[in-house]
């Protein structure tokens, strides 16, 4: 993508005249910078603006934060959701305590290497706290960016996103990058909208984009066309013994990790086929077997397609890996779903 250098000036005069009044913009410390970054990663501002203010409050420094008893962590944290977040934020205070006497590190690589700090957020706080020339691209960025370019780019991209960093690298105005980098931010925040239609009206960067030039700014970014899922086959058996139904532990890598689940065979069985199935895995032929209506289950990627017999087995040799059922609360839904 190739953004010029031209929108520097505009985009900075707008910022200056709009930019809304936020709290870690009042006094932007290196600490205060680096907490609300890691607010928004996946929160609105609005959201984050109450959590921040008793955040800095409760927790005033880097030394405070990593010696903050875990349970008042969670409880400043308690609504804002993804939790890993704030034990990342611990986690990198102790490093700081440990290694940087408690203070943020000037420098990108440094701040790359902290627990919870990826590419985004090192190069948010470099430019916003010290005004280092580094670039600070998420998604807003990301979208501007698309819509300035016309770029028929997929933005999900790692390769893209770093092409766009380059790019906004070489035109960041010496000493004002992190004026520069929330510019950005703030324009795809308030004006550059992702659904609906962008208030192209208003826009210091229309002149510059291609997007608005075609008429259809909305249509930037491409959406990638969506994978279609995988769809799988199987016939799964409920297995009843004296002691319950016969359930397995399905492997420790991969979909459903280490969860248990009904005994199956892939592809659709025909009542004899399941017979020699469900002997080879119980070691012992099943007195009569039922069909069970079909049922599908959606994960994000795999549908499956399951159909079902019920039947009575005597009880295998544990060796099988089958063991009758304890909790069935333990059964993942797909499963449960036959139970
Ligand atoms: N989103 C993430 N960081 C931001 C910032 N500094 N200003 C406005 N929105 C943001």
């Amino acid at each position: 993508m190739r953004i010029g250098r031209e929108i520097v000036e505009p985009l900075l005069a707008w910022y200056a005249a709009e930019a809304r009044t936020l709290p870690w913009r009042e006094h932007p410390t290196p600490y205060r910078v680096w907490i609300s970054e890691i607010m928004l990663q996946q929160t609105r501002v609005e959201a984050v603006k109450p959590y921040f203010e008793r955040f800095v409050a409760a927790l005033p420094d880097v030394r405070a934060l990593a010696a903050c008893p875990e349970a008042q962590l969670m409880k400043l944290w308690e609504g804002l959701g993804y939790y890993s977040r704030v034990r990342n934020l611990q986690r990198a205070a102790q490093v700081l305590v440990r290694d940087f006497d408690g203070e943020l590190p000037a420098d990108y690589e440094a701040l790359l290497k902290l627990p919870g700090i990826g590419p985004y957020t090192a190069g948010a706080v470099a430019s916003i706290a010290f005004g280092l020339p580094a670039p600070a691209v998420d998604g807003n960025v990301l979208r501007v960016a698309a819509r300035l370019c016309a770029s028929e780019e997929n933005t999900a991209l790692p390769a893209v996103r770093s092409a766009v960093g380059d790019r906004l690298r070489a035109i960041l105005p010496p000493g004002r990058a992190g004026d520069f980098n929330q510019a950005l931010m703030e324009l795809g925040a308030t004006v550059c909208l992702p659904s609906g239609a962008p208030l192209c009206a208003r826009c210091p960067l229309r002149r510059f984009c291609a997007a608005c030039s075609c008429g259809s700014p909305e249509a930037y970014p491409v959406k990638p066309e969506k994978r279609r899922r995988r769809t799988e086959q199987y016939t799964v058996f409920v297995l009843q013994t004296e002691k319950g139904v016969l359930l397995r532990r399905r492997p420790e890598r991969g979909l459903l990790a280490g969860l248990w689940e009904l005994p199956h065979a892939d592809g659709h069985l025909d009542e004899e086929e399941a017979a020699q199935a469900i002997e080879k895995l119980t070691g012992c032929a099943p007195e009569e077997l039922h069909p069970l209506p079909p049922r599908r289950h959606i994960f994000t990627h795999i549908e499956w397609e399951m159909t079902a017999y019920e039947g009575r087995v005597a009880p295998p040799d544990p060796a099988l890996g089958l063991a009758p059922c304890a909790d069935q609360a333990a059964v993942p839904t797909a499963f449960r779903k036959f139970l």
